[in-house]
């Protein structure tokens, strides 16, 4: 199936983008409203989607001089494997809402730069062919099932599939509310499959007549009850580090990491609950709480290279994008994906550089006011 109006890849107009920036502009000029309300919405008033980059902003950068940056290295590992850079691929949902290629093409063009793709459970393509497609670079995130046994037959698909680790989103028993989507009613096209959770026949059981059907898929399928204690059964499902997505606070960290679990630090893009702490402004006091015992990574607002320098400096192992894959994504396919994490490594190299580091291990926090 081709969409009429997407760039050929390497299109003039994916190579001429010098910025995050760019590549959003390209991309939202090729989505209909339903798919571009989905990915830019943010819960209630956007206060806590405005205040990621704006707490980004807020903070200042302290460079020092005279330091020998001739060759600067960007590589890291996260859970053991080697990135070319720090910047992994955040799970969301419904990647043929953007491009016909889908998850396919975000999982290649993470492959090709040596990133990591975390997968969603709410993919349009089943896990199999994503993992395919992700020579190993796939990390798969979980959203909970009242039907443990369904949870319990992706994880293993997931496992079998090639994930290095299972990413348990822990900030949305619901659906935050997404006024958008709600007012015209985000529905996804009849076309695109969620191959993970059912048929579209199931999905149509629990879908009603107001609001967002995303909305009503949650309120029915993911499981609400678990807690703490539970952690215990989903380790025992899997053999893959869990990494628990939607961290904010000191006292959730300790816990996390006292369960065995990696953290990552999210407001899930300001989609959850509005007014919540912007992610940069929770790293610290996590960081300082679980003091090196698990690894931990942010996503939230990240489209400069500065923002990487930042989120590391102040303890972060990877950022992860979110929407700006997306953008990227709908501007151009896998290619456009590709440019995306291109143009970010480029200006994470260099914004090193002019902070005098020549690898990301020298990063510390008295680098940012
Ligand atoms: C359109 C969209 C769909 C998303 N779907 C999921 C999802 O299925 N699972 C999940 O854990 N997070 C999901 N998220 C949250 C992202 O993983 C991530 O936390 C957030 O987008 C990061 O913020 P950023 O968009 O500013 O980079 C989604 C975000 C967006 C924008």
């Amino acid at each position: 199936m081709t969409t009429p109006n997407l760039p050929d890849a390497e299109t003039p107009d994916l190579a001429g983008a010098v910025n995050l920036a760019d590549l959003e502009a390209l991309g939202r000029s090729r989505l209909d409203r339903n798919a571009l309300e989905y990915y830019a919405s943010g819960a209630n008033d956007e206060l806590t989607l405005r205040e990621n980059r704006a707490a980004f902003a807020r903070l200042k950068l302290r460079p020092r001089v005279l330091v020998d940056v001739s060759q600067v290295d960007t590589s890291t590992e996260v859970l053991g494997l080697p990135l070319r850079s720090p910047i992994g691929i955040a799970p969301s949902a419904f990647h043929g809402l953007a491009h016909p290629d889908a998850e396919v093409a975000t999982a290649r063009a993470a492959a090709s730069r040596q990133s990591v793709m975390t997968l969603s459970t709410f993919s349009n393509t089943p896990i199999e062919t994503v993992g395919e497609a992700a020579a190993g670079r796939l990390w798969f995130q979980l959203y909970l099932c009242t039907d443990r046994e369904l949870s319990r037959g992706v994880i293993q698909r997931a496992e079998a599939s090639g994930a290095r680790a299972l990413v348990f989103t822990v900030d949305a028993p619901f659906l935050g509310r997404r006024e958008a989507n709600e007012r015209h009613r985000f529905a996804l096209p009849p076309h695109l499959q969620v191959p993970n959770l059912g048929t579209r026949e199931q999905l149509a059981r629990m879908e009603t007549d107001s609001g967002s059907q995303l909305a009503n898929y949650f309120a029915t399928l993911v499981d609400k009850t678990f807690t703490w204690g539970d952690l215990e059964w989903l380790h025992a499902q899997t053999r893959l580090p869990v990494v628990l997505k939607g961290i904010l606070t000191a006292e959730d960290a300790r816990l996390a990491a006292e369960h065995g679990c990696h953290i990552w630090v999210s407001n899930h893009g300001g989609r959850q609950l509005d007014t919540a702490v912007s992610s940069i402004e929770a790293l610290p006091e996590i960081v300082d709480a679980v003091r090196g015992k698990v690894e931990v990574y942010l996503d939230g607002g990240v489209t400069r290279g500065t923002d990487v320098v930042k989120a590391l400096a102040l303890g972060a192992r990877a950022v992860f994008l979110g929407r700006p894959a997306l953008w990227g994504l709908a501007a151009g396919g896998e290619a456009g994906v590709r440019r995306t994490l291109e143009l970010l490594e480029d200006e994470f190299r260099l914004a090193l550089a002019l902070c005098g580091k020549s690898q990301v291990g020298q990063l510390g926090p008295e680098l940012v006011r």
